[in-house]
This record gives C-alpha cells, structure tokens and sequence, in this order.
C-alpha cells in the first residue's frame, strides 16, 4: 500500500535540517514537522520569540515567521520527534575525523550512527529513514544495518539517501527551486515505494522532471561528486590566477573567455582568495579516502590536488602581502575585511580569512577584522583554534574587532578583502584613504574593487590573478 507522509522529523536543526525542513513545512502545510536537536541552545534560537534565529540566511526568517507554531516545531525531545514521526531526515554534522583510522580524511560517521542507533532503540513503528547528511558511499547500508538489528518486532525500516546540494547564502532561493532532487533508493518494492513517498512531498512544489530517483550509491557518490567537481573549478581558476599574475593576463577575461564555451558554462569561474566552507574540504577528502580504501591511489592523488591548490591559493594570497608590504608586516595594522566563508552567511567554517589572519599573527602584525555578520564571540573562537598554542590573551591584543569597515581601514597600512559582502562595494575609498598610514595598499582577495579607481585616489592595489 502506498505510505503517505504526514508527519516528518528532522535530527539535526544546522545549516541544513533548519532551512530544509522549514521550507517543506510552509510548502507542505498538511504536513506536520518537527525539527529536533541535542543542542539546546540552539533549539532555543530556533524558537525564538524575535526569531533570532542560530543561523543566518536571507528569506529564512520569513519562512520560520509563516510556517512556526502551524506545521513547524523546534524541539530538544529527540525520542518524541522519532516516535512520532513517519519520515525522519538525519542531518546532523559529518566533520572529518581529527584522531583514529583515517583522521584528517575520513568522514567522521559518530554522529549518524547515534542518530540511527536512536532512532532504532525508540521507534515503535514503522519509518521511512532519510539520509540527508552528506555520508561516505555505503553509509546507508550501515544504518540499515544497524537498524535491522536493533529494531522492534512490527517496525520496518526503509532508508533513502536524499543529499542536500543548497549553497550558504542562497538556501532559500535555492530549497525553493532546487536544481534537482536526488533521491536514492535500494530497488526492491519497499525501496520503490519509499521513494514515492518522499518524491510526493517534493512534488508539493518541485517539478517532477527535476526529482531524479535512482540506486542508494548514486545518490551518495553524486553529492560528493558534485561538490569535488565545483571545488575542482575553483582550484582550477585559482591555478590559473596564479599564471595571470605572473604574466599580465586578467583572471575576470580569461573566466569570461573559457565560460563562454556552453560546454563549459560561465559560472563558478570567480577566482578568488580560496574556497572555504563546512564542505568541500571535507567533502574532497573524504572522496580521496574512499579512493584510497579501494585501492585506487592515482584517483586519490588527482582529487587531494584540488585540496592541495586551495591551501596554495591562501598562503599565497598571505606572501603576497607580506612581500609587498616591503617584506615585513612586523607591527603593522591590516585591515582585514569579512571573516565570513562568503557573503549573505555568518558561517566562518574553514573561512579563508581565519588562515589569513593566523598567517598575518604569525608575521607579528596588528589585525583589525570586520564582518556584517559574524558574532565576535565565534572570530574569538575561531582564532584560538587557528592558533592553539597562543593564550587568548595574547591574540586579543594582536586582534581587534571593529564595527565598520571604515573603522577597521583607520590607521591602518593594507586592507584586504577576504569576503565578498556587497557593502563592501559601497566603501567610499576616498574617506578610507584619508585615514589610513600611507603608502596605503588594497589587497583584493574577491576581485570586488574597480582597481584603476582606487588607484586613482592614491592606493596601491594588489588583485588575485591580475598581473601589472
Ligand atoms: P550543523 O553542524 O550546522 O548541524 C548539525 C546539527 O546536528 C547540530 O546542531 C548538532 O547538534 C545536531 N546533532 C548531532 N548529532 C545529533 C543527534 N544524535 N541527535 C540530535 N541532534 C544531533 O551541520 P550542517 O551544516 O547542517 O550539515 C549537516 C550535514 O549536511 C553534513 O553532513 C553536511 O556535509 C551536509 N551539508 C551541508 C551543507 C551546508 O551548506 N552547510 C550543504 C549540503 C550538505
Ligand atoms: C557548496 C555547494 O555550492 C552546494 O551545492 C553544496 O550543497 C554545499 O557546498 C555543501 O555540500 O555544503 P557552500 O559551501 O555553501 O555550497 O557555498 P559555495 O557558494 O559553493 O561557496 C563555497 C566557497 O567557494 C566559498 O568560499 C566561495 O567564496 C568560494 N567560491 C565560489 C569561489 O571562490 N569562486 C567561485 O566562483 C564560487
């Protein structure tokens, strides 16, 4: 008989359980769902009543306002949420392992499996399990695995892998109009039907050609697929920056050229100061273990490159500074401006601003930081773990956390643009000038500025990929 879904829980209310499951709740309002976590804090946030929520998106406060309290609930009761549940997504987080088998690769699978084990210890009737954490091929098999064994008599398990592809910054827009869904699931009639059953909550408002449904491994070795294969178009414009400036050739003509071939496509060509984020790292290495473990080193070797570039690309970006700034930043003031991986985030994961600025510490230099978005507390956190051997003390006194841009550039020597948050656009340069020591440089990690005009005022402007 075909399984209707109407109730769902979500594990993990993070950067994605949160904005996905809010968005099937205002898209499904027949469908009641709730969104549950260990940490508290966090849940708090969630339920907020001035909807300070724990993360920050652009058009997710409008939705958790419509959808919270009618269909959508916040909650810390995991066992409720499970028990209650016909669907339940698992999105908790699946860092790389820092210690063990495979640390520094391998995906750290911890806390999907305590999230299965719960699910099978509590459950007292039949679910549909989806897997919407990005996972290691095969995960999927573990869990069923692991639920099979422990469940209670009369309650089945059926897993479909439904990885999650929105961007930071864009998860809205791109939940609403997703450019596919992948759906995967094991070919037997249960499978099948499982499938249905979450392909019929999509279909609330994704076209149904955009839904693609195929085997459980495919569906989990495409979303590492995909995100190795957009990383690998960032280290390879990012390789390219490097000839651009060594030669005279412009990084922004060279990606408009080669974007311009259909085949090739002009997006995600923006050279830049290094790709950060809680994923494709992690993601990348975790496709370069796997490829290890199947014996397959030359494989491994090709995808740790693109890692390998990304690092490259940062430190370069830091020499440059240093080298121009006559070869030493020794008690000087940088003005470091975004901290967050991108704009329209206040997520810092592996933020090319935090190697910048450690590299910056390192070299004994003053640091003035701005973000519109990051909390101070988390640049304070997120230093201390770039510089573990520094008391916080001593990086609070190299450090300064300023209210505006403008304040951040005041006596400063260099600013440079780590994230490309559209105020910065907006900077009126010729006020910034007149505060600042001089020579006064402009390190342009993002290619934001217009360069000749600010040479114009009197700077010394450096841009990634572009040579003199
Ligand atoms: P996150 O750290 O923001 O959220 C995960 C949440 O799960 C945390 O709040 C944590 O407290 C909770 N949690 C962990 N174990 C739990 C348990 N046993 N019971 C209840 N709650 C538990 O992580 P995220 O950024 O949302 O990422 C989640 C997954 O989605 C990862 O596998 C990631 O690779 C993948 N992903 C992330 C993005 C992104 O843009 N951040 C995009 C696509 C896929
Ligand atoms: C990325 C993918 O785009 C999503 O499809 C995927 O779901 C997600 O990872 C994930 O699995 O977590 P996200 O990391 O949120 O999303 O943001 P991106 O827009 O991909 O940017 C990642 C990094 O690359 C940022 O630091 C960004 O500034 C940088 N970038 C991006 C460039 O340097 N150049 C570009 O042209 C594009």
């Amino acid at each position: 008989s075909p399984v209707k879904v109407t109730k769902i829980c979500c594990i993990g209310a993070g950067y994605v359980g949160g904005p996905t499951c809010a968005v099937i709740a205002l898209k499904c309002p027949h469908i009641q769902v709730t969104i549950v976590d260990l940490n508290e804090a966090r849940v708090d946030a969630w339920n907020s009543e001035d909807f300070k929520l724990p993360i920050y998106e652009p058009g997710l406060e409008e939705v958790v306002r419509k959808a919270r309290g009618r269909n959508l609930f916040f909650s810390t009761d995991v066992d409720k949420g499970i028990q209650d549940a016909d669907l339940i997504f698992v999105s908790v987080n699946t860092p790389t392992k820092k210690s063990g088998v495979g640390a520094g690769f391998a995906a750290d699978l911890n806390y999907v499996e305590l999230a299965t084990r719960r699910i099978a210890a509590v459950a007292n009737s039949s679910k549909i399990v989806v897997e919407k954490s990005t996972v290691p091929c095969r995960t999927a098999e573990s869990m069923r695995t692991i639920l099979e064994a422990n469940s209670k008599p009369g309650c089945h398990f059926d897993i479909l892998s439904n990885p999650e592809f929105l961007a930071e910054g864009t998860a809205i827009s791109d939940l609403f109009a997703p450019d596919r869904v992948l759906i995967g699931s094991l070919q037997t009639p249960e499978g099948i039907a499982a499938c249905v059953a979450l392909k019929d909550v999509y279909k609330n408002w994704v076209p149904a050609e955009k839904v693609l449904t195929v085997g459980l491994w495919s569906s989990e070795l495409s979303k590492l697929a995909a995100n190795a294969m957009l990383a690998q178009r960032i280290s390879s414009i990012n390789a390219l920056s490097a000839i651009c400036e060594a030669t005279g050739a412009n990084i922004d003509e060279v990606a408009h050229a080669v974007g311009k071939d259909t085949r090739v496509g002009p997006k995600f060509l923006k050279a830049s100061v290094g790709f950060g984020g809680s994923c494709f790292q992690k993601d990348i290495l975790n496709l370069v273990y796997l490829s290890e473990s199947l014996h397959l080193p030359e494989v491994a070797a090709y995808w740790r490159q693109v890692v390998e570039m990304n690092e490259y690309q940062k430190r370069r970006f830091a020499k440059t500074v240093v080298d121009t700034l006559f070869n030493t930043i020794t008690g000087k003031r940088i003005a470091v401006l975004g901290f967050a991986f991108k704009a329209d985030t206040g997520d810092t994961r592996e933020s090319a601003a935090i190697s910048l600025i450690r590299d910056f510490q390192d070299e004994r230099a003053l640091v003035n930081v701005y973000d519109p978005q990051v909390p101070h507390d988390q640049i304070w956190l997120d230093l201390q773990e770039a510089s573990p051997r520094l008391p916080i003390e001593q990086i609070k006194k190299q450090v300064t956390i300023c209210p505006s841009a403008l304040e951040a550039c005041r006596n400063a020597e260099a600013v440079v643009i780590a994230t490309e948050w559209a105020e910065f656009r907006e900077i009126d340069w010729e006020a910034v000038y007149k505060n600042m020591n001089k020579p006064a440089f402009v390190f342009d990690g993002r290619l934001l500025v217009d360069a000749e005009k600010l040479r114009k005022i009197g700077f010394k402007v450096t841009s990634i990929g572009r040579g003199e």
